[in-house]
């Protein structure tokens, strides 16, 4: 194992590395204080009184949870005052929300989806917290919509938590991607993986199967060879698992390989939609750190990274983790356009 260090003696050494500077080692230090909170309060359950809706709708029109709301809240009050954020965004709320006026303003944007995979909380599986940060524009002192509209190569930062039977936080700065896990008696987080990188050949994807019927033929495709297993063109068996928890299912692929699909399908596009999950909030942050890690993020066709965003809450389709069978994925799709 690493040699036990702590989050706040890794940022140190990045900022000396010159990976990051003060400013985003403070940011780093609050979103994880305040996802230490947040690992409190999902961990109360029921006895907490945090489980069930909150009886309102978020931006996307889906019922918030009552911990998307707390998680939501304890995110936005651990940030206001620091003096490393220009403004914040988050998959909860349909506008940036700016720092308030009594306190200092930073140079760096947040984004942050504050409890992924909600639906997971009153079944008590795996839920996350997923964050990516920008530099606010020069010059810019009120950011504005358009001033979050970056695209993924221009994040500084990006990182989840998982709250599992342990707590974890993955972070990279573009330079690796590190693991760190809360250690529940002491209240801070310890390196526990340095340099994760996931092998390019895998046995085993993750997607929502029941949606099999809408996919495009170019993902009908791809998945029937993987089914197809010892008989198909990979000549080898593929196991599948779904948690419904992108964090979850993307902590697996960090862990030990593997890909995670959300595709387009006949059911979004029948509504207008572009995709399920978020570029500003899941899809960017997700892609750095599985890049970093040696893997690829594409949509099908492009390069996750690569796309100007159009909207703070854009959906894309997503195809990430090991790099070898995401060309393939690409590959098809892009064959039959
Ligand atoms: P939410 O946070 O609204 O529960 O969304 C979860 C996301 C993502 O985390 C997960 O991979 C996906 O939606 C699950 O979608 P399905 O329910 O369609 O499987």
């Amino acid at each position: 194992m690493t040699k036990p260090i702590s989050l706040i003696q890794f940022l140190i050494e990045e900022k000396r590395a010159g990976h990051i500077n003060a400013q985003l080692s403070l940011l780093i230090e609050v979103v994880a204080r305040a996802c230490k909170r947040i690992s409190v309060a999902t961990g109360k359950g029921a006895l907490g009184g945090v489980l069930g809706n909150a009886g309102s709708d978020n931006v996307q029109g889906e019922a918030q949870k009552k911990l998307d709301v707390i998680s939501n809240e304890i995110l936005l009050e651990a940030n206001a005052w620091g003096g490393h954020l220009a403004a914040c965004a988050s998959e909860e709320m349909e506008d940036p929300q700016p720092i308030p006026d009594a306190y200092p303003k930073g140079n760096h944007l947040l984004l942050f989806d504050p409890l992924d995979g909600s639906s997971n909380i009153d079944v008590n599986v795996s839920v996350g917290t997923i964050f990516s940060v920008l530099r606010c524009p020069d010059g810019v002192t009120e950011p504005k919509v358009e001033d979050f509209l970056q695209p993924g190569t221009e994040q500084v930062a990006a990182g989840y938590v998982v709250y599992g039977p342990s707590t974890l936080l993955v972070l990279t700065f573009g330079h690796g991607v590190h693991e760190f896990t809360l250690d529940r008696e002491h209240g801070s987080f310890v390196l526990t993986r340095r340099g994760i990188t996931i092998p390019p050949e895998t046995g085993e994807f993750a997607v929502n199967m029941s949606n099999q019927r809408h996919w495009e033929a170019p993902m009908q495709r791809y998945i029937g060879e993987l089914l197809a297993g010892a008989a198909g063109p990979r000549g080898r068996d593929f196991n599948m698992r779904w948690v419904a928890s992108m964090v979850a299912d993307v902590h697996r692929i960090i862990t030990r390989g593997g890909v995670f699909i959300y595709p387009l399908d006949a059911k979004i596009t029948a509504k207008g939609g572009t995709g399920k999950l978020r570029l500003m909030y899941e899809a960017n942050p997700m892609a750095f750190i599985v890049e970093q890690a040696g893997g690829a993020a594409t949509t099908g066709r492009e390069r996750i990274m690569d796309i100007q965003p159009s909207a703070l809450h854009q959906r894309v389709p997503v195809f990430l983790g090991s790099r070898n069978e995401i060309e393939v994925a690409t590959r098809y799709h892009l064959e039959a356009d």
